[in-house]
């Protein structure tokens, strides 16, 4: 995700013919594949370093590039955030343990196009407090992806994500965002989690974007850990995250990164 820095106008934005859709469309599934792979490999006992790993080669042996790899000095392929981290956490040497949730955020590159996407992954049995995290977060995108259409404004896919997770007492973080996509990684607009109702930029048809709502347990605060890259909540709450590329459509939108074993919805696997 995006931190939140600029405001960017409208102008910026690019508008895709139909043909681009189908980039996209390739680009999604691969992302949808990857994590439809990756799940059966979250157990306890594992680390984040192996899960990088066996995500790096399923890439490379799709022909995909992983985009996160080198991204402004980002060291993986993946980025894995586990319980209290909030995004861009780096795989490593931290072994996963029971009852830990885990996102795992991956972009691969297909022909040109960036499919970005994340999940959460549930280690062993976890609490019931953790579960509603990530059922709300997941809820709260799908409400967000739902608000999608030509004349819809950007505010109203904010507010439709905020409003659902207040009223379960959770929180969106502020300092990151979702993003346009596409031949890009990240470019205008910033696709903010909350918002008031006709706020904000106009969608229109051909729009590529990503929604990915950040939920804290907690409050909303955030803060980057020395390593440069990794948010933490700052009350060390839990956090979740799930995240879909999608394409502004004639009435509605293309989720471009949809399971097509159903898997990116609960109840989730592991
Ligand atoms: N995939 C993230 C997003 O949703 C971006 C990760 S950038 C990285 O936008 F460098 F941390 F990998
Ligand atoms: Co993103
Ligand atoms: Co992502």
């Amino acid at each position: 995700m995006e931190r939140d820095e600029s405001r960017r106008d409208s102008q910026r934005v690019t508008l895709h013919p139909p043909e681009d859709f189908a980039g996209m469309r390739r680009a999604g599934r691969v992302a949808a594949e990857l994590l439809d792979h990756i799940g059966q490999f979250v157990r306890p006992g594992v680390t984040t370093g192996e899960l990088d790993r066996v995500c790096a080669e399923w890439t490379a042996e799709r022909g995909a590039v992983s985009a996160p790899l080198n991204y402004r000095g980002f060291p993986k392929s993946i980025c894995t955030s586990v319980n209290h981290v909030v995004c861009h956490g780096i795989p490593g040497d931290k072994v996963l343990q029971d009852g830990d949730i885990l996102n795992i955020d991956v972009t691969p590159i297909v022909d040109g196009w960036h499919g970005d996407s994340s999940r959460m992954y549930f280690v062993g049995r976890i609490g019931v407090k953790a579960r509603k995290l990530c059922e709300v977060t997941y809820e709260s995108m799908m409400r967000g992806i739902a608000a999608v259409r030509p004349g819809a404004t950007l505010g109203d896919v904010g507010h439709a994500i905020q409003e659902f997770v207040e009223a379960h007492r959770f929180s969106v973080v502020r300092e990151f965002c979702g993003h346009g996509v596409g031949r890009v990684f990240h470019e205008p607009p910033n696709v903010m989690h909350y918002g008031k109702p006709g706020e904000g930029m106009v969608l229109r048809e051909g729009m590529f974007l990503t929604v990915e709502p950040m939920v804290n347990a907690g409050r909303w605060e955030t803060k980057i850990l020395a390593d440069g890259w990794t948010a933490v909540t700052k009350d060390r709450s839990l956090s979740a995250q799930f995240e879909h590329s999608i394409g502004v459509t004639a009435n509605g939108c293309e989720i471009f990164t949809l399971s097509p074993a159903g898997l990116d919805h609960p109840p989730f696997a592991a």
